[in-house]
């Protein structure tokens, strides 16, 4: 019964043209298989769907999701996730965009028809039912630190009254974010809940020194990976069949070491520091006159169109070193399983502050790959030092410790595989989908409780 349902995942990864149908479809099967347990009961058993859900207490409760916009990228995709496992205990659920694109596009209209058929209701941001429906709902979850403008904009009066029930989600950690037309009525909602506690320290600190408000309580909830994604990431014959796929179009051999770095294109996320401390690694090698398989590097995420100055940067800095034929750039994808499938080490080179989570770092473990990166951000907790992989500082005072990161990952297969191992470990004892679902039921039930309490007096 696998099988079947393996090939599937298979065909969807090779067939699809644009990564929103990947997503679309995978996601929609999620939902579908939610719902048709008798159809696909084995492979339900299988995952453990037939433990009882921890949110099984919010069956008949009524919940209002505002994000402030509907695509493809992290923070909507997390809501939606939720607004899916919400659904699949029962509940009610309300999905209001705060900030509608000027033009529906082909994403945005499959998202909306996809959150259709998982029985989410979809309303305008705007207007009375917004109103009535957020000031009846038992919980109103945030998402991200703009959706604060919403408030305002739409429930005016009625403010107050919604406070107590609104439950914050947090991804963000720049410095735009601090503004207080934004959080200005974070202090007197019921709880904030933020993807690390590195991130949540950053915003006790900041709103506190910034902008002299105090946070609400604060949950730290860190992400976990999908089902879909362990599906790949645990059946050995796709990983198989992805690898030389996805080695075959780029031009690297079985025996090749592959790094890669899978990260929209940007400053923030290091490709340009990765790529120095590349090629500093193969200057090692050879001054050193080491021993190792021939290296690659891939940059998953480009886009020529968006990011020209960066982008033309890079393929400038690979043509000077004629690093041509070892650094392949790929397009932005959603469908990062075949890149992971393929690779030997995963880099997360993001910046400054780090990320405030990384969830292509859980992911990169699932497929049992060791990680370099920078120490900074979630990265601190999720990569155990020395164990699930290596960490180096941001920065520019980063490149040389990524770079002998780099050789001592190239020259020693062994520590290579334990690595990649101990990280699918941690994987499964914290960074799954489920261990997410009780956090965040945990949550849940704490906000209702206190909502409930705040009603009464
Ligand atoms: C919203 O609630 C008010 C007061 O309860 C009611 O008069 C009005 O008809 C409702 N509007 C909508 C669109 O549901
Ligand atoms: C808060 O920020 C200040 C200034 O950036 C810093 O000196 C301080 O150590 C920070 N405190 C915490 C608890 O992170
Ligand atoms: C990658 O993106 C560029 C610019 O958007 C486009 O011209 C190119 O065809 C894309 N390549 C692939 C393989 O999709």
């Amino acid at each position: 019964m696998a099988k079947p349902k393996n090939l599937l995942l298979l065909l969807l990864v090779f067939s699809v043209s644009t990564a929103a149908v990947f997503f679309v479809r995978t996601a929609l099967d999620s939902c579908d298989s939610r719902r048709d347990d008798g159809l696909r009961q084995p492979v339900a058993k299988e995952s453990g769907l037939e433990r009882k859900s921890p949110l099984a207490f919010m069956r008949s409760k009524k919940v209002v999701l505002v994000s402030h916009e509907l695509s493809l990228s992290g923070g909507p995709l997390l809501l939606m996730e939720l607004a899916f496992l919400l659904r699949s205990v029962g509940t009610q659920v309300v999905w209001i965009t705060s900030q509608k694109a000027a033009q529906m596009d082909e994403v945005t209209y499959s998202l909306e028809h996809k959150m259709f058929d998982c029985g989410v209701q979809v309303l305008p941001a705007n207007g009375q039912e917004a109103v009535n429906t957020t000031v009846e709902a038992d919980l109103v979850v945030l998402n991200t630190a703009v959706a604060g403008k919403w408030l305002d904009a739409v429930l005016k009066e009625h403010v107050p009254e919604v406070l107590p029930k609104i439950l914050w989600w947090i991804h963000e950690m720049r410095g735009h974010y601090f503004k207080l037309e934004f959080v200005k009525h974070l202090p007197f909602v019921a709880g904030a809940m933020i993807d690390s506690h590195t991130t949540a320290e950053y915003w006790k600190n900041r709103t506190h020194e910034r902008l002299g408000i105090q946070m609400p309580q604060t949950f730290v909830v860190h992400l976990g990976n999908s089902k879909e994604l362990m599906e790949v990431a645990d059946d050995s014959v796709a990983r198989r069949v992805l690898r030389e796929h996805i080695r075959e179009s780029l031009g690297v051999r079985n025996e090749d070491i592959l790094f890669a770095i899978i990260n929209s294109v940007s400053r923030g996320k290091g490709q340009d520091l990765f790529l120095h401390s590349f090629y500093e690694s193969l200057r090692l090698i050879k001054q050193q006159k080491l021993q190792v398989p021939s290296m690659h590097a891939v940059v998953v995420g480009s886009d020529m169109n968006a990011h020209t100055k960066l982008e033309t940067e890079l393929r400038d800095f690979v043509a000077s070193k004629g690093l041509q034929d070892r650094v392949h750039f790929v397009n932005k994808t959603l469908a990062v399983a075949p890149y992971l499938a393929a690779i030997d080490v995963l880099v997360q080179n993001s910046q400054a502050r780090g990320e405030c989570f990384g969830r292509i770092t859980i992911e990169a473990m699932a497929f049992q790959l060791p990680v370099l990166g920078t120490a900074a951000g979630g990265t601190t907790e999720i990569v155990v030092d020395g164990s699930t992989g290596l960490l180096h500082p941001a920065g520019k005072e980063g490149v040389p410790p990524l770079a002998k990161n780099i050789v001592k990952l190239a020259t020693n297969g062994q520590q290579r595989l334990a690595m990649g191992r101990k990280g699918y470990e941690r994987v499964k004892e914290q960074f799954m989908e489920h261990h997410m679902a009780d956090r965040i039921a945990a949550v849940l039930k704490e906000v209702i409780e206190k909502s409930k309490g705040s009603s009464r007096s």
